[in-house]
């Protein structure tokens, strides 16, 4: 049976990046996924015209239907999946954001992995590999909050915990009690901060709960890089940006787990949260 790779939020950015090196170099199917199939069969013409065939299907992070759909889809035509990139993400749309806005960004960027836990993780193979595209945004230091501090860095925190984390940041934005100094750059984009520090702290619960079956779960800050995300703004391009993230599934070794990786490959202490490793709003002048 052939072995398979699947990312999230690939028919452009650092995904379609990742997916054109998994063409290029995975003995196997990968699949290019996005919400709207429009974007997706293009990006998917796109790498056809570089002669590389990935495989499409659709698939909205967010909409639990769509997710199942997928899970049959594979289960059926392949019997499960070796590689999984969780990469589909969105910025606030403001540098501070609305609590509706806010919402989508943790739902999208956090939320989504949590089902893809529930429902795509089961169908990933022993040995199998998983990355969680995380940001700088990730690193614990971008909280200033010292009992949430305490609390992230537990080392036997649990998903309902994070879920606290998540619904006390998305409370203050409804009642619009935030406190600016709970995070650092005086909370802007906080809401991306938020969903990407859940992401890097669900990375090591994941860890563990899939440590039987010698799957390796990782995230990672792929650099500032130039995407529509950054409105083209960063210091490199996708296919530089895709570079760890595909040592990381293909060439890594499998003992590597649980880690939160920089863009440049070196493994850093997720829970040094007096580090210098948050983003900072300089680089956007960039
Ligand atoms: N660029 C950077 O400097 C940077 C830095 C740190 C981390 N990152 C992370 O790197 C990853 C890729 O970002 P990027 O810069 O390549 O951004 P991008 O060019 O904006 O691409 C984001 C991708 O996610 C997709 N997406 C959004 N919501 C989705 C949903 N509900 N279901 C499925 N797909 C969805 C988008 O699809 P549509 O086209 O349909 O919107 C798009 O394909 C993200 O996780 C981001 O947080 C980026």
């Amino acid at each position: 049976m052939s072995r398979v790779a699947v990312v999230t939020g690939s028919n452009k950015g650092i995904g379609f990046a990742i997916v054109k090196g998994l063409c290029k170099r995975f003995d196997g199917v990968v699949y290019l996924t996005s919400r709207d199939d429009d974007r997706g069969r293009k990006a998917v013409a796109e790498l056809n015209k570089l002669g590389l065939h990935p495989e499409y299907h659709q698939l909205d992070v967010t909409d639990r239907n769509s997710v199942l759909k997928f899970r049959d889809h594979l289960k059926e035509k392949h019997g499960g999946l070796d590689i999984l990139v969780n990469n589909a993400a969105i910025m606030d749309a403001e540098y501070i954001t609305s609590y509706e806005n806010s919402k989508q960004v943790i739902d999208i960027n956090f939320r989504s992995v949590l089902t893809m836990q529930e429902v795509i993780y089961p169908l990933v193979r022993n040995n199998g590999r998983i990355l969680n595209i995380s940001s700088d945004c990730g690193h614990l230091s971008n909280l200033k909050n010292m009992y949430w501090i305490k609390k992230l860095s537990k080392k036997d925190l649990k998903i309902e915990e994070l879920n606290e984390f998540v619904d006390w940041f998305l409370d203050s934005k409804k009642n619009g009690t935030l406190n600016p100094e709970d995070f650092v750059e005086n909370g802007v984009w906080a809401a991306y901060r938020v969903s990407k520090m859940s992401l890097s702290a669900v990375t090591m619960i994941q860890q563990k709960e899939l440590e039987t079956r010698n799957i390796s779960v990782n995230s990672i800050h792929p650099g500032f890089v130039r995407t529509d995300m950054t409105v083209g703004k960063g210091f490199f391009t996708i296919d530089q940006a895709a570079e760890t993230p595909l040592y990381l599934v293909l060439d890594a070794p499998q003992s590597l787990k649980g880690a939160y990786v920089w863009f440049d490959g070196k493994v850093l202490d997720w829970y040094d949260y007096n580090a210098d490793y948050y983003f900072k709003m300089e680089n956007m002048g960039n």
